[in-house]
Formats: structure tokens, sequence, C-alpha cells
């Protein structure tokens, strides 16, 4: 016999799980893939989720403002999440919209909660992704032996991006030993809209 299961308790699981990652640096979520269109094709990488608001569901990540993943978003907002946690056997995967935060309540709130020790990501000594004549961990000289201070990290504005993701559809996996669970959403001006999908 089937179980009855909730499909708005399931999801907001999801959430939850998503929510509690950005702080909980073990968490399977914690760590996401994020994928854009470029004139290669399809490109993926990890970062590390900074932010996530509910509704309406935000989820933001930082980000080089000169690394290739910025033209490829400028070209395309269409873009995708995925994450998996395999503590808690869910795997989310999102398409949606990218839009770049260089100024504005959000962005300024993610400045202030980046350590001075984190701004050394941003104060490179090559674009991000150029190519090298030999080996450089493309961290500026005054910065190889020690960590910028407060005073320094002003200085990453030029280079500091935050991106922020608006789902437009959403599918979510629950992996269990006695069934799997599946479900899919639309994000529309009415709400969500959820169905349960065949895993
Ligand atoms: C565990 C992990 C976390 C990462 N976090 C970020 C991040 O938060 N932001 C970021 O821009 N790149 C992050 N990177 C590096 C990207 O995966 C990627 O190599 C880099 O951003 C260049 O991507 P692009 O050339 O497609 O723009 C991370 C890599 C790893 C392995």
């Amino acid at each position: 016999m089937n179980e009855q299961i909730d499909l708005n308790s399931l999801y907001e699981s999801f959430l939850s799980d998503l929510q509690r990652s950005v702080e909980d640096r073990s968490h399977g979520f914690h760590i996401i893939q994020f994928g854009t269109w470029s004139h290669k094709g399809p490109q993926i990488r990890s970062v590390v989720l900074r932010r996530v608001e509910l509704n309406p569901l935000r989820i933001y990540f930082h980000t080089h403002l000169e690394s290739p993943k910025i033209s490829e978003i400028r070209e395309n907002e269409m873009t995708a999440i995925h994450a998996y946690c395999g503590q808690c056997r869910k795997q989310l995967r999102f398409q949606g919209r990218s839009r770049i935060l260089t100024s504005g309540p959000i962005y300024q709130e993610q400045m202030d909660h980046l350590s001075p020790s984190a701004s050394r990501c941003y104060l490179t000594a090559f674009p991000p992704s150029s190519a090298l004549p030999s080996y450089h961990s493309n961290i500026i000289d005054q910065f190889q032996d020690r960590a910028p201070t407060m005073d320094d990290k002003l200085s990453v504005y030029p280079q500091f991006a935050v991106i922020e993701f608006i789902p437009s559809d959403v599918d979510a996996l629950f992996l269990r030993a006695q069934g799997h669970m599946r479900l899919q959403g639309i994000y529309q001006e009415t709400g969500l809209q959820l169905t349960w999908v065949a895993p």
C-alpha cells in the first residue's frame, strides 16, 4: 500500500535543509553546482552556498566579477543549480535566471559577512581563468605572507559579485530504501505548483 505523504511538507524539508546548509559547512548542500551556457556549450562548477531567502525563494553565492561565469550570465541569464546531500540522501535541481549583484542591500550584507582572509580570493594578480606563463597562486604579492586587514578588504569591491538565482523550475529527489520520492515544481506568479513525479 502506498504511504500518504504531503507534497508541500516534503518540499519544505528540502528547503529547510538548503537553508540550514548555508551555515553548516558539513552539510552536503553547502557546496552546490552552478551551470551556465557558454559559446563552448554547457559549463558547470562548484560554488559555496552563501544565502537562501524563502518566500520568494532566492539562492545566492559569491564570485569574482572577472570570472568567465559572469560573462556567461550576461550572455544568457538562464542558469541551473544542482545539489546533493549524501547524508540526507536528497538531490535538488533548479533551473532559473541569475542576476549579477554589484550593489544594493543584499550585496552590502554579503560584503559585510566576507571575512578579510576570504577577501584574498578577490585580491587577484590576474583575471580568474586567464592563462599563466608559469605557476602562480593568483594572490597578489602583498598578501602572499599576510592576510588582508579590514582596510584591505575594502579594495575588493570592484571584483566582488553576488549572484542571485531566481528559480523557475525545481526537481527534488529523496532516496529511500522503502521507495524513492520525487517531485517537480514550477514557480509561477500565482505561487509554486508542485507535482509528484516517478522517481
Ligand atoms: C569546493 C569548491 C568551492 C568553490 N566555491 C566557489 C565560489 O563560491 N565562488 C566561485 O566563484 N568559485 C568557487 N569555486 C571555484 C569554481 O568551481 C570555479 O573553478 C571558478 O569559479 C572558475 O569558474 P568559471 O571559470 O567557470 O567562472 C569553488 C571550487 C570548489 C572546488
